[in-house]
């Protein structure tokens, strides 16, 4: 189940050059390309003919021509030219999405084209910020949106799965977690102090002794989510709460997610990483940027773990948890999981359903 009306994130600006690009989102397939002065265009990857894909055909200035029998597209979809026809019938088109292209992320609007609305996407300021490193990454996940938002909201797992990067088991212990919801917003905010730095803050923040540390967790509906750490050797002045939120203190970095549905059980992970990278180059920039993957890397097993477990059940859906033990750590998932139903439920015109919830 997904919210249709909301904007999905399904490319980085960046990937997104003069070819064809296929993609699945919500279980549609789109094609995205840029017409001649740059703007991207997202069509359904369907030709309106014979159905061939449209990623096969070829983009040329403003038109876009079929591989089959080369029935030409203008940029708002419609069809132009019939090769051999006189005429072409009225109506005769694909769909064309509304596209938006925002702080380095492709924007498809996948529901009703006429409720897009560009202030809906999600505030992902800074993740264009040019005064600092980037690290980009598109993963295909094999599990369901739901199982990745579920693991950013809930970082417990850090000084599990992330032992050797982003964790470490003091995190966890002395971790005290707060979950806050502002609207249709969860934020998640845990905090440590005087515990020993997790191996990647050691070696990219420089930090020799112990650590107060922050990470919190923004999710907004749909699949969106921006975390923040950060760090300070203990001792030094902790910023003030309200400033945690987007704060690195000493050393930390910000986190821009997109946990995209590709299907029930796939998802896109479009993740940009800001940091500081200290004046650091070339290789070193690059070792840095394969940690970061490394990171994203380790969760991608245990997603997929996660989901063919709850595939092999056939008692329940793909989504439903059936947690028998709840932690400080789920309260942030469950919040999600509930706004999102609510949120679903709405544009279906239904009554409050529980379905999505992990109870
Ligand atoms: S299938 Fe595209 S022109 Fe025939
Ligand atoms: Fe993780």
């Amino acid at each position: 189940m997904y919210q249709r009306n909301a904007w999905y994130c399904a490319a980085f600006g960046e990937t997104l050059k003069n070819a064809l690009l296929p993609i699945a989102v919500l279980n549609e397939r789109l094609v995205l390309f840029r017409r001649s002065d740059g703007t991207p265009v997202a069509f359904e990857d369907s030709c309106a003919h014979r159905r061939l894909p449209l990623s096969m055909g070829r983009l040329d200035g403003d038109r876009l021509a079929c591989a089959y029998h080369g029935i030409v597209y203008g940029m708002d979809g419609k069809c132009l030219r019939i090769p051999g026809e006189a005429r072409v019938p009225p109506g005769a088109g694909v769909l064309a999405f509304p596209v938006v292209e925002r702080h380095g992320f492709v924007w498809v609007w996948m529901g009703e084209a006429a409720a897009a609305d560009a202030r809906l996407i999600p505030d992902f300021g800074g993740a264009d910020d040019p005064r600092l490193e980037t690290a980009n990454l598109h993963l295909k996940l094999r599990c369901s949106y739901l199982l990745h938002v579920d693991n950013l909201l809930d970082l417990s797992h850090i000084g599990f799965v992330h032992a050797t990067t982003t964790g470490n088991a003091a995190v966890v212990e002395e971790g005290a977690v707060t979950t806050e919801c502002v609207g249709d917003t969860v934020y998640v905010k845990r905090r440590q102090s005087d515990i020993p730095p997790p191996a990647l803050f050691a070696e990219f923040g420089g930090f020799t002794g112990r650590v107060d540390m922050w990470q919190i967790t923004a999710w907004t509906p749909p699949c969106h989510v921006r975390l923040n750490y950060g760090a300070v050797p203990t001792g030094t002045p902790v910023p003030a709460e309200s400033a945690l939120y987007w704060t690195n203190g000493d050393w930390g970095f910000r986190v821009f997610q997109c946990s995209t549905p590709e299907t029930e059980r796939t998802t896109h992970q479009f993740r940009c990483i800001k940091f500081d990278a200290r004046g650091a180059a070339g290789d070193r920039i690059r070792h840095y940027r394969g940690l970061f993957d490394q990171v994203s890397l380790e969760d991608a097993p245990v997603l997929a773990a996660q989901q063919a477990a709850l595939d092999a059940d056939f008692r329940r859906s793909p989504v439903e948890l059936d947690s028998r033990i709840a932690t400080a750590s789920d309260i942030g998932p469950e919040h999600m999981r509930r706004i999102l139903a609510r949120r679903i439920d709405a544009e279906l015109g239904r009554g409050a359903a529980a379905t999505m919830v992990a109870e």
